[in-house]
């Protein structure tokens, strides 16, 4: 934490911390920056801001969202790392021990947002417990204050302040009690983004890029997208820095196009299936789907009764009615993999 200002609150001095300062931009669709901006309007002196809750898949955008919109006020923006470690006193204020053995007071990044009427994100808010929801409650409605127990002072959010969180969804986080899910209205959900937004959103994160490597990514990004994989526009990033960073330490061009050594970088960003939705090999694989469905249909028109396979294929809860599961189609990924 960089703290850079005091301030005296009930007689007890506070050091605040820095805002952050990061090249983050929003690129793309601004829908949900607008969202996230109707959200924390105030549309009338008795109104309150709400506070929005941005959800989606790891790596979709939630940070950058977050910290894009709270920069489009022209405020500053803190951002708050939650985890499974914080203790309710981190969210608010931490005493540290210093020279001569006196106190001093650190306002966390929340804290110091609500004093200097900036915007709070807090980051992958569903990793802290309850016990921390339920200590920054009342600033959550029209109390709009925290309580520091150890300093032994109550903390009012300056008029401009603004809150939001985002979540994310595995098995290192909490369940969100009720009356704390409630004060975090409304949800934004960030989707997979369309081919034009995608490809931009790489162009802004690699400009250094050729564009023919980056269109090579998006076209593996979409048609993952289209089975809903969780590749996200992050692993298309990495595959791109790591793909670029190989051919470099082989004293090769970087801005050509080699397809085994993007191959390559996929399989160590993510894993070998994943390739299966490349240009060339995706085409392959909606082929190998399509003949498997048809003989799937056969099967099911010659035989009675039901085939166990296609029995297993419709009571699979994944599988749609036009859909193999995963285990039907190993044998192509295998055969996929081992094709390079
Ligand atoms: N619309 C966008 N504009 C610019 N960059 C984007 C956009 N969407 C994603 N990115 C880039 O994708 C990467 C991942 O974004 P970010 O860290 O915000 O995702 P996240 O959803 O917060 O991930 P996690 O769930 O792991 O916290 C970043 O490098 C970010 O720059
Ligand atoms: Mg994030």
């Amino acid at each position: 934490m960089i703290i850079v200002e005091k301030v005296v609150i009930d007689g007890v001095e506070l050091r605040l911390s820095k805002p952050v300062e990061v090249n983050m931009d929003w690129v793309g669709d601004d829908t949900l920056i607008k969202q996230l901006r109707a959200a924390w309007m105030k549309v009338d002196e008795e109104d309150l801001p709400l506070n929005p809750r941005i959800l989606g898949k790891p790596g979709v955008g939630k940070t950058t969202l977050a910290y894009a919109a709270g920069k489009s006020l022209k405020k500053p923006v803190f951002l708050f790392q939650a985890s499974m470690d914080v203790r309710p006193e981190d969210l608010i204020i931490t005493p540290i021990i210093a020279a001569k053995n006196e106190i001093e007071y650190y306002a966390s990044s929340l804290v110091s947002a609500m004093i200097k009427g900036g915007v709070c994100v807090l980051d992958e808010g569903n990793r802290m417990s309850e016990k921390c929801w339920a200590s920054i409650a009342p600033l959550m409605d029209r109390r709009r204050y925290v309580e520091s127990i150890i300093a032994g002072i109550r903390i009012y959010a300056h008029e401009d302040f603004r809150l939001c969180t985002t979540m994310n969804e595995d098995s290192s986080t909490y369940e969100i009690p009720e009356y704390i899910s409630s004060r975090l209205q409304p949800k934004i959900f960030i989707e997979f983004p369309g081919r034009v937004d995608e490809l931009e959103i790489l162009q802004y994160n690699l400009p250094f890029a050729e564009k023919e490597i980056l269109e090579y990514t998006v076209d593996f990004l979409q048609n993952a997208h289209v089975h809903d994989e969780p590749y996200t526009v992050r692993d298309g990033i990495n595959i791109l820095r790591y793909y670029m960073k190989l051919k470099a330490s082989k004293n090769e061009d970087y801005h050509e196009l080699s397809i085994p050594d993007f191959k390559d970088s996929m399989i160590h960003i993510l894993d070998k299936s994943s390739i299966k939705y490349t240009k060339g090999k995706y085409e392959e694989y909606m082929k190998r789907r399509e003949k498997d469905i048809l003989i799937a249909f056969s099967k099911i028109k010659d035989s009675k009764p039901m085939p166990p396979s296609f029995k297993v294929l419709h009571d699979t809860e994944d599988s749609d009615d036009n859909d193999f599961n995963d285990d039907e189609l190993s044998d192509f990924d295998e055969k996929d993999d081992d094709d390079l």
